[in-house]
This record gives structure tokens, sequence and C-alpha cells, in this order.
């Protein structure tokens, strides 16, 4: 994968999925190997990060490499100066930016101009490292992916755009219940649907989160209001009220079921107070497996090492 870009998971086929969490195994086991040395990386942030932020950083340096934060005061994409100046400047300086923003399409801007290989770090249509770093912990608490059921219970978000996309090309049947007027965006449903029928994997929409959880391997859910939409959260609550994901939901899916939240998590709100601790609950592991499946991929990406 040298050289490449990753805004999107229908970025990726599935064997580089699997070439990306086989990797991140072994990285997991065996961590400080200077592959990176003299490497940089930019991360070009716009949005509040804790996980993204530490793990890229860390991945860097842990790799041999550095890492370079960048805050939306420092840039401004395409206010302080225009997007395409940004990502040819850059590319004299670094091997590779990550780069969170607001519009995906600022993003794939940002990458058309970089002669570098550039991440999304989340946008408002997808979270590609999240979904990438979630498969890695699926697959370690199951010993598989595809056949497995995730039902995700909430807003069709950029966590859901990118889990959608991930488990459909892996063969993972994906449900998810969500309020009228929140559910998966036509655009997205008919590229996972595509990448279904070649992999096997069920993709189920429904308002209701106990038809979602029935019998689920996984149950995931993210905050009702996202990055961008605090405006909103007054309704937001409202409307999601009956999506909060409890333990009497967790019952409803496989006994074995694993709860997955990407964090930052509203406690009462879209999970039930102390659901974290949960025996059911990997979301400390989640966290964890973003600095593993990060390495992989900017191992993959700068040093075309897999
Ligand atoms: N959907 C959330 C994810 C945060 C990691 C947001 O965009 O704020």
């Amino acid at each position: 994968m040298k050289g490449k870009d990753l805004l999107s998971i229908a970025d990726l086929t599935s064997k580089e999925i699997w070439q990306l969490i086989t990797s991140a195994t072994k990285i997991k086991q065996d961590y400080r190997r200077p592959f990176l040395l003299g490497k940089s990386l930019a991360l070009i942030f716009e949005k509040p990060s804790l996980r993204t932020k530490v793990s890229f950083d860390l991945a860097m340096r842990e790799l041999g490499g550095h890492a370079i934060y960048l805050s939306q005061s420092e840039v401004g994409l395409g206010k302080r100066e225009p997007i395409s100046d940004v990502a040819q400047v850059l590319s004299r300086y670094v091997d590779c930016i990550v780069v969170r923003t607001f519009s995906h399409q600022d993003a794939e801007e940002l990458a058309r101009y970089a002669t570098i290989p550039v991440i999304n770090g989340l946008t408002d249509e997808e979270h590609p490292c999240q979904a990438l770093s979630d498969l890695l912990t699926i697959y370690e608490k199951k010993g598989k992916l595809k056949g497995l059921t995730l039902a995700f219970i909430g807003d069709a978000n950029n966590v859901a755009n990118s889990l959608i996309l991930a488990a459909s090309l892996v063969g993972m049947n994906f449900r998810i219940a969500s309020p009228n007027g929140y559910q998966v965006k036509e655009r997205v449903l008919s590229l996972a649907r595509r990448f279904g029928s070649v992999s096997g994997a069920t993709i189920l929409l429904t308002e209701e989160p106990a038809t979602a959880a029935e019998g689920a391997d996984v149950v995931y859910t993210d905050v009702w209001t996202s990055m961008g939409q605090e405006a909103e959260a007054e309704h937001r609550r409202k409307v999601f009220a009956r999506y909060q994901v409890d333990e009497a939901l967790l019952a409803k899916a496989h006994e074995d079921a694993i709860f997955m939240h990407p964090l930052p998590a509203h406690h009462g709100e879209e999970i039930a107070k102390g659901l974290l601790d949960s025996p059911h609950s990997v979301v400390f592991d989640q966290a964890e497996n973003r600095l593993h499946l990060q390495k992989a991929l900017l191992l993959s990406v700068i040093a075309g090492i897999s």
C-alpha cells in the first residue's frame, strides 16, 4: 500500500484489510523496531482528539519517526491558506499526513494535491482508522470476522459509515437501528450492498434497537451528537432517547457478545451509566488497538512494509 491514501474504507480491498490486521497483530507483540527512522508525519486536526492524536504520535515515535501536531488555528485548512497549497507545502517536508476535519471533500482535496499519503483521521463522513482497529479487536476476541453479526445502535454517523463498509468488505453481517431521518445514506448503503454481494455479508436497517441486537455477536454504539453537531444536541437527545445501550439490550445479543464504543462516551446518554464496566465491554481494547493498527497502516503507506 506504499503511497496510498486512506480516506474511506471503500479505498481498501478485503485483502488489504486482512494485511493490516495481520501486520498489526505482529506489531502488537514486537512494537519498537525503528522501521520509520527519520520519517515524519503531519497531524492536521481541526476537531478535538484524544485517541487519534496520541496513538498516531506514539505510533510514529515507537517506529523511530516523529509527528508534528498542527491545530486548526495554525493551519486553517482552506481559510488561512488554500488546501492545495497546504498539501504541496507539507509534501515537501513530511512523509505522510493525517487529517481530521469537518468536510470529507476537504480531506479529498488535500489528498488530491499532496504527493504523499493522506490518512483520514475522522471527517463528518468517515472514521476509517477506527473501523480498521475495531476489526482487529473483533478478530482478537472472536477469532474470525466472516459470518459474525455486528449490531450498531444509534446515529448512522461517520463511525457507522466506516463500519458498514468494513463489515461488508470482510463478510461480517451488519445491522443498524437508527431513528427515521438518521439512517445510513443511500450512497454508503449501495456501496456496502455491492461489497456484501461479493463477501456474503448481509445488511439490515431497522428503527428497533432490539431487532438489531437480537443474537448479535457485537453490539456497537457511538455518541448521538458528533463533533460539529453541538447545536442539535438537545433535539438529538430526544430523538435518540430510546436508543440507549444498556444491560437489557445487551441481554438480547449472543451470550458471548462484546460491547464496543469508539469513545468519547456520554454515560447516561447513548450508554447506560456503568456499561463500560460490563464484562461484555471491550472499549479500552479498542482504544489500545488504534495504536497497533495505525502502526501497521503507517508502515504500509510510508514504507510499503506489511
Ligand atoms: N462520531 C463521533 C466519533 C468520535 C470519535 C464524532 O464524530 O464526534
